[in-house]
């Protein structure tokens, strides 16, 4: 069911990366959880948009309500990049108007195995879903890609996680100079698990460099989407299942299935 939610804040981070603060009463959201936002009380976009729950916020006081009456409330944090219309739309609302949420939505990540060592891998906006299970691990190796350095101001809450943190740039100014999969190899062994979150060419490579190396692979997907709760088939990708020599193909839907799958379940061909 769609919430309303008051907006506390709507800051611009750095050039078009934007962090919404809203309070909810949400159950506690897993990471790599997402929700599915109304951007404008019209009808225009008439489609919610879907984000990554980047944090959840403690319980705070606030007068909400009519009677102007103190309320504890658990709300969310989400990051977000201006795109296109829903999104330049959403950067204009101010705080204390409210925005329609339904959510939490989707899987999430699973806990990594006992002993593995983690490696997260996010490309751009990829980092977003990856705060609350970075936060979780309290361990483990970031590697973080983007077009140029002015985008690690992004990596700011992931310093002082715990994490290793590593960073490549398409210009070369900061980090290696290339794509963030450049770093991936050096950091695997077959009990790697790695976690990645950005555009599809990085998940495609960020996979078959782990299954090169033995190690296990979660992606978390993104497709346009319309309902966000499994009904509307809108986000439907081909996956496949191994049994002994058999191969069977079916779609799955990135909202109610995912929007985490294992790689290897991906059919990477028709992405
Ligand atoms: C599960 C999930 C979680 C997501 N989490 C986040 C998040 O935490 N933060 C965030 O900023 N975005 C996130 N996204 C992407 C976000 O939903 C889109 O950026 C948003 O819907 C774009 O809406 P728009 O109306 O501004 O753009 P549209 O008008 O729909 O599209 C405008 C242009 O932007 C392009 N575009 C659309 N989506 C993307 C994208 N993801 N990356 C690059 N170009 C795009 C379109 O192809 C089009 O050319 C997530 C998507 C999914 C499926
Ligand atoms: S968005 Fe409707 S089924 Fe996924």
């Amino acid at each position: 069911m769609e919430i309303k939610s008051e907006i506390l804040y709507n800051d611009r981070v750095a050039g078009g990366y934007f962090r919404l603060g809203l309070a909810c009463r949400f159950p506690e959201a897993k990471p790599g959880q997402f929700v599915m936002l109304r951007v404008s009380d019209g009808l225009d976009p008439l489609l919610r948009r879907p984000f990554g729950i980047y944090r959840t916020l403690g319980t705070f006081g606030r007068a909400l309500g009519a009677k102007g009456s103190p309320s504890k409330m658990k709300g969310i944090e989400l990051l977000y990049r201006v795109v296109g219309k829903g999104t330049a739309i959403l950067s204009g609302r101010r705080p204390g108007e409210t925005l329609g949420v339904l959510g939490p939505l989707g899987n999430g990540f699973p806990d990594p195995a006992e002993g593995s060592s983690v490696v997260l891998v996010a490309g751009g906006m990829g980092i977003a879903p990856l705060y609350l299970l970075a936060k979780r691990l309290g361990a483990g190796t970031l590697l973080f890609g983007a077009r140029s350095k002015a985008e690690n101001v992004l990596l700011k809450d992931f310093r002082g996680l715990g994490l290793r943190i590593k960073t490549a740039t398409e210009d070369g100014s900061a980090g290696i100079k290339g794509l963030v999969t450049g770093l991936l190899e050096d950091e695997l062994t077959p009990e790697s698990v790695v976690y990645a979150c950005g555009p599809v060419g990085m998940l495609k490579a960020a996979a078959a460099i782990s299954e090169k190396a033995g190690a296990r692979c979660l992606v978390s997907l993104e497709r346009s989407m319309a309902c966000g709760i499994g009904v509307c088939l809108g986000c439907a990708v081909r996956t496949k299942e191994h049994r002994g020599e058999k191969e069977s193909r079916f779609y799955k839907m990135v909202c109610s299935d995912g929007p985490v799958f294992q790689s290897e379940e991906v059919d990477w061909a028709l992405l």
